[in-house]
């Protein structure tokens, strides 16, 4: 065994003390919730004073010292130890060098276990919050947009084949309702989320006649979990983030899968703006959607921060177990990776151009009015749409085999096919006809574009989301 002292062997020169430090320490990622951690304490310290457990004197100190290490913090200037373990130590620690004995008061009637779901609570909440924002922020863009391209129409694919012609407008409104839902899942969760886990203490409640409707209350929770063991070791809320965050990650993955295919030179319906592109380093033609590429693959990761946590909760029994100390990285990452991807889709709707020339251009290819073809057999002729189906078929090989479109068959070839066809026929064959005429509630319509956009506004812009 060359180099290291035990057989653990390497880049562990100090032995299994050392691999223990590395493997135990949270206070690499669980820093971030410094703001939460001191906020609680600050609660808890209050409530302990008010219920006559501590010293209004001891409080005072404490308080004092928990703003200066906040301070501290945020001024960069607070020195993290790992042999601390985690912010809680970090914190009650330096508590200890300001304020001497009284720093060791703060802990009564009180657990990390508790302090740790409190803590993470306090920062889920804040991170649906945002996330409720960043979702709006897109839905803006999209309706802005929405507004904008409601008459202008392009091919409305299935299978990514050409089906029937549909305006921008209700493309991007699909968006909206996504978003919406997203918003809606984000707001359920944090209304049952918000239960203060304080005061279970390590699992089973205190002796100490502490007041934890007051902390809760404090801490802008609607009341206090019901059950202690629950409150430890319940990351429900975490999951439910993390399950939000995935499925709102998986929508902006197919809005930026959209952007890379209507990006290539073959379809050409959008040009991506210059700030949510590159060039090729060989080739200068090029012009690369990375930005969308970037959403669309880390909704993998999203994703897989949801796996994550499943996996380490599904074997836990109650109440808090070590591994719950592994909830944070997946669900810091899932929020950092969705805060941003949100920004990146929010920026590139706002500033893409849409080429709406070749967007309709592109309805020519496919037969795509071939469906009002069919409806005017039905509506017009009285044909059964079975069989309406059928003669459009006809038509559609015929146009096929002479390479031409479907209104570039004469009259009179239609009526080889069938002998009630008239002129009036050609007047659906239109793109424009053919939107205009989808007005059923929720169709593709100009004017019921215009109207779900005034809708989209009231429903999430206007205070009314949910
Ligand atoms: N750092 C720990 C975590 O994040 C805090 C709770 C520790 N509790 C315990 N009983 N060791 O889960």
């Amino acid at each position: 065994m060359s180099g290291g002292s035990t057989i653990w062997g390497g880049r562990f020169g100090g032995g299994p003390s050392e691999i223990m430090e590395e493997i135990n320490a949270s206070i690499g990622f669980d820093r971030r919730l410094y703001a939460q951690d001191i906020a609680a304490s600050m609660a808890h310290c209050r409530m302990l004073a008010r219920a006559g457990i501590i010293s209004e004197a001891d409080a005072k100190s404490i308080l004092d010292g928990l703003a200066k290490i906040r301070d501290e913090i945020e001024a960069g200037s607070f020195t993290f130890r790992r042999d601390l373990e985690d912010i809680h130590m970090n914190v009650e620690s330096r508590l200890t060098d300001l304020i001497g004995e009284a720093a060791g008061r703060l802990h009564t009637a009180r657990s990390r276990n508790d302090q740790v779901a409190t803590d993470f609570k306090l920062w889920v909440r804040d991170a649906f919050d945002r996330l409720d924002l960043g979702l709006q922020a897109l839905q803006q863009a999209l309706i802005d947009r929405a507004e904008t391209h409601a008459a202008d129409v392009l091919p409305g694919f299935t299978h990514l084949q050409s089906a029937q012609p549909v305006t921008l407008g209700h493309h991007l409104l699909a968006y909206v309702e996504m978003t919406g839902r997203d918003r809606g899942r984000a707001k359920d969760a944090r209304a049952r989320m918000n239960e203060s886990p304080l005061g279970a203490a390590a699992l089973a409640g205190t002796s100490f006649p502490i007041d934890r409707e007051m902390t809760a209350r404090e801490m802008g929770f609607d009341r206090p979990c019901a059950n202690s063991l629950d409150a430890v070791s319940d990351r429900d809320f975490a999951l439910e983030y993390l399950s939000t965050a995935a499925i709102a990650a998986t929508h902006l993955s197919r809005l930026a899968e959209e952007m890379v295919i209507w990006s290539s030179a073959q379809f050409g319906f959008v040009k991506l703006p210059d700030s949510f592109s590159t060039g090729s380093s060989i080739m200068p033609q090029k012009r690369n959607p990375d930005a969308a590429e970037l959403v669309r693959a880390k909704a993998g990761r999203v994703i897989g921060d949801l796996n994550a946590l499943l996996i380490v909760m599904k074997g836990l029994p109650l109440a808090y177990s070590k591994d719950m100390q592994d909830d944070k990285e997946p669900l810091f990452e899932a929020a950092d990776t969705l805060d941003l991807c949100l920004a990146a889709m929010t920026g590139m709707i706002t500033d893409v151009t849409f080429d709406t020339d070749r967007m309709r251009a592109s309805t020519a290819l496919g037969f795509i009015t071939a469906t009002d073809l069919a409806d005017w057999l039905v509506r017009v002729l009285g044909l059964p749409f079975r069989q309406a189906h059928h003669v459009t078929g006809a038509l559609v090989k015929m146009a096929e085999d002479r390479g031409i479109d479907l209104d570039q068959l004469s009259l009179q070839d239609m009526q080889t096919v069938e002998p009630g066809i008239t002129e009036d026929l050609f007047s659906v064959l239109g793109v424009a006809s053919s939107v205009a005429s989808r007005t059923s509630f929720g169709g593709t319509a100009p004017d019921n574009v215009r109207a779900a956009v005034a809708e989209a506004r009231r429903r999430f812009l206007h205070g009314e989301a949910g």
